[in-house]
């Protein structure tokens, strides 16, 4: 669904898997996908700001970890649910299944 050499380390790309609309976040090494749509207000976080391994929403400023979707300061109440990603052949595959 995405090239590989699209997504480069500390970057952050919003797209959609399924009709779920996915943040894909490369942190560190290591490749994450969470739900795109924040668990507050709906707001893409594709178009917030990521610091380390933090998204802060743009509408009003809730902050969760992309490596686990954990919410890390309100006003959201919930994280964001985790997505199922690979990258084979050069590819990312994000599957909309959640790890729970
Ligand atoms: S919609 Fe994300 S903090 Fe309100």
């Amino acid at each position: 669904m995405l090239d590989s050499a699209e997504l480069g380390d500390g970057q952050l790309h919003g797209t959609d898997a399924e009709d779920a609309p996915v943040l894909l976040v490369r942190h560190d090494g290591g490749l994450f996908a969470i739900h795109n749509r924040c668990s507050h207000r709906g707001c893409l976080l594709s178009e917030g700001e990521l610091e380390g391994a933090v998204i802060t929403c743009p509408c009003h400023g809730s902050q969760f970890d992309v490596r686990n979707g954990t919410l890390v300061r309100g006003p959201a109440t919930t994280g964001q649910p985790v997505l199922d990603v690979r990258e084979t052949n050069g590819h990312i595959e994000v599957r909309t299944t959640s790890r729970g």
